[in-house]
């Protein structure tokens, strides 16, 4: 195959959204723009993994090899199935030397959950509890998409993890699916859609993320003082009031705002996930190629937070 290769001076840094969302969210795209105010955007609303397709060839081929190292892809949208249905196709579509670097963040999910569990980490870490290997974490609402990966890093750390939802059903399918992909029994469902229920779940947890929608209080203070009487690090990340946990502000930032209990608010966890979105985009826009995951995302949270992890 021929193909033409402009001379160097041309090649400009392109970044193309691919968002599954009818509308595609401008937070990443404003992100990239402050970040890269010389690259190019592209952004694309409503992509199925048939249109995923037929860009990324369209994006792979015309600027020739030399080019397509300028050329970065952004997988978006609230559904991290549908994401993770066009990263496959990236991945299968894409071959030496038309590989383009990817970022997968859907709806900020595995930036954010990446903040949150490492932020918890740290402040554990601090306040001299050691590592998160063998502890318990509860995830409340951890089916969401920010949820469902702050459980699975936290069963990759180690932890046991209860993930609770308001529907067994729901809670069971995301911990199997974690166990499936960790190869090990570490997660495990369970309802909390009364407060009797949340107590159970976080009766035995050092560490409590809430993960739940925007508005919802997940955690009422009377339940964490009566029965997290093991819990030392409790996050949040519903920044939109009522916020998750009942007395924790969205600004603590490794506040002792129970006897023994430290928290971090939602506002305290968004700064460092902008910071790590930040580097994904620099890891993406200074190498050729490479698939940058929550996993990548993770790893560059340790690095930041705990810099010799
Ligand atoms: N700080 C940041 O930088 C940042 C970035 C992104 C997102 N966020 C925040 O992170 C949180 C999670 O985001 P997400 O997209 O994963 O959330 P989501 O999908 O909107 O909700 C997470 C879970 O909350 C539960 N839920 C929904 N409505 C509820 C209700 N009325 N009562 C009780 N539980 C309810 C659901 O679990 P069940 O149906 O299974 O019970 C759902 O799976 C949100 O608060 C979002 O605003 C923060």
């Amino acid at each position: 195959m021929s193909s033409f290769s402009p001379p160097k001076k041309y090649r400009k840094t392109v970044i193309i959204f691919l968002d599954t969302d009818k509308h595609s969210s401008p937070f990443d795209i404003l992100t990239a723009i402050d970040l890269y105010p010389d690259a190019q955007f592209l952004h694309y609303s409503d992509v199925n993994t048939r249109d995923a397709k037929r860009i990324i060839q369209d994006a792979m081929f015309p600027r020739g090899p030399g080019g397509a190292k300028y050329t970065k892809i952004f997988i978006g949208g609230q559904d991290v199935e549908k994401a993770l249905g066009i990263l496959e196709v990236a991945k299968k579509s894409m071959f030496p030397p038309f590989e383009l670097a990817v970022i997968v963040d859907p709806r900020g999910a595995y930036t954010t959950a990446s903040a949150a569990v490492a932020k918890t980490l740290v402040l554990f870490n601090e306040k001299g509890f050691g590592d998160f290997n063998g502890k318990n974490a509860t995830v409340l609402a951890g089916t969401g998409p920010v949820g469902q990966v702050a459980a699975r890093l936290y069963a990759m750390e180690g932890c046991n993890v209860i993930v609770t939802s308001r529907k067994l059903q729901r809670a069971r399918a995301v911990a199997s699916k974690i166990n499936e992909e960790i190869g090990s029994e570490k997660a495990f469902g369970a309802q909390a859609s009364a407060p009797d229920e949340t107590a159970e779940a976080v009766r035995k947890a050092e560490i409590v993320l809430s993960a739940g929608a925007a508005g919802i209080q997940l955690l009422p203070l009377n339940v964490l003082k009566d029965y997290g009487k093991r819990c030392k690090v409790v996050g949040d990340i519903n920044a939109v009031p009522p916020v998750g946990v009942e007395g924790l502000k969205p600004t603590d930032n490794g506040v002792e705002f129970l006897p023994g209990i430290w928290g971090i608010g939602a506002l305290a966890i968004g700064p460092f996930k902008s910071q790590i979105e930040a580097e994904l985009f620099k890891r993406a826009v200074e190498s050729s190629s490479g698939i940058l995951d929550y996993k990548v995302a993770y790893d560059i949270a340790k690095s930041i937070a705990l810099p010799r992890a």
